[in-house]
């Protein structure tokens, strides 16, 4: 790893303080620092800044696919621990891993065939997952190189711009993606993009999360509330099949908390399409709006995570393609279900399902969507 030539960017709210007399104390630090972190083989650099907030919270974020590389939150002792799976350092990514903590576009999650027709033009994309197009394609916005500018003190703001064409996709795409981390523990992602010819797009994060800490276990004795009613029942491909199905009476049902393991393996035809939950749940509430979508709690740390999101959808993933062949942080083998996705979304293959909330962009309009990841302890 190249040398650690760290950049306090908090220097200047330093000077700033210096200037208007002897250093005051305010109790408050918050600073961000930037390393290198490596090269692409491509040769371009890639960097690695790091948020922090007063309460010991560290979240490190790259510009490469604007991966969440680690996110330590304390648990009910204040003991910090890194709950997100990745590796120490680039060459990790670099040799291929199932997204871990990256921004996922132009299309999170799948479309059918790899094709979609809009406004009378059939698009076709890559055939990355079986038949279907997942998470971008070959070359998604989670390897790529992204442009970091910083936002304020605990605010990283990412931008790229997306080709007409690439990937298969429609338009120029101006994509922003900004990072904050606040004193009340939350991390705050905020999606952006503009387009100059109509597209579709489907922004999305996705962060592995293990509450007890990364390579600390499966994730089975997660406690989970998902607020929503319904989900999208799928095929042998995990495309929706177009119906939204109550989940009274299924192992789908997380209005109430239950542990993910509770039913993983019940005898249920969509559990076994999945190997496990691999779905999209629809959310309670006016997609549009900012509110509670879930809320995790690993009972031995009490470490607790609640996501809110302005999107109509998220999809829990529970690790199931995980099999002890990638070797992560600090040596730690992940295993089957030794993490869990939720990834907020708009439902999958939408861009060939009418009856589904639109993803079309058009030139002239803003996509602009929030997810917040809110951490605490439980003390109970
Ligand atoms: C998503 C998909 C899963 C799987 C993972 C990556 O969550 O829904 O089926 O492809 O990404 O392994």
């Amino acid at each position: 790893m190249p040398p650690k030539a760290i950049v306090t960017l908090a220097a200047l709210a330093t000077l700033a303080l210096a200037a208007c007399g002897p250093a005051k104390k305010t109790g408050v630090t918050q600073e961000m620092t930037k390393q290198p972190f490596g090269k692409t083989p491509e040769g371009e650099q890639v960097e690695l800044y790091t948020l922090t907030n007063s309460k010991g919270m560290e979240v490190s974020v790259m510009t490469y696919g604007g991966i969440i590389v680690s996110l330590k939150t304390p648990d009910r002792a204040g003991r910090l621990a890194d709950v997100v799976l990745g590796f120490d350092n680039l060459d990790g990514y670099l040799k291929g891993h199932p997204y871990f903590g990256a921004i996922i576009g132009r299309y999170g999650n799948r479309i059918a065939k790899g094709r979609f027709t809009l406004d009378g033009v059939t698009y076709k994309l890559a055939r990355n997952n079986g038949e279907n197009h997942l998470h971008g394609g070959i070359k998604g916005f989670d390897k790529v190189v992204w442009k970091a500018r910083e936002a304020g003190p605990q605010s990283l703001e990412l931008s790229y711009l997306s080709k007409d064409g690439e990937e298969g996709y429609p338009g120029n795409l101006s994509v922003t993606v900004t990072y904050t981390l606040t004193e009340a523990g939350e991390l705050k992602i905020d999606y952006q993009a503009t387009t100059d010819k109509p597209t579709v797009l489907n922004l999305t994060n996705h962060s592995y999360f293990n509450l007890a800490g990364q390579g600390e276990g499966d994730v089975l004795g997660h406690q989970v509330m998902i607020m929503a009613d319904r989900f999208t029942p799928v095929d042998a491909g995990l495309i929706p099949t177009g119906e939204l199905r109550a989940v009274d009476g299924t192992p789908f049902d997380f209005r109430m908390p239950r542990a993910i393991g509770e039913r993983i393996n019940a005898a249920d035809e969509q559990l076994k399409l999945g190997k496990g939950y691999d779905h999209n749940f629809v959310l309670s509430g006016a997609a549009g709006t900012l509110r509670q979508a879930a809320r995790v709690v690993e009972p031995k740390s009490g470490r607790v995570m609640e996501v809110f999101t302005t999107e109509p959808a998220m999809q829990l993933y529970t690790g199931n393609f995980l099999d002890g062949t990638i070797t992560g942080k600090g040596g730690k083998v992940y295993q089957h279900r030794y993490g869990f996705c939720m990834e907020t979304q708009h439902y999958p293959d939408s861009p060939n399902q009418a009856a589904f909330p639109s993803v079309v962009l058009r030139p002239g309009g803003r996509y602009q969507t929030t997810t917040v990841y809110k951490f605490s302890a439980s003390h109970s």
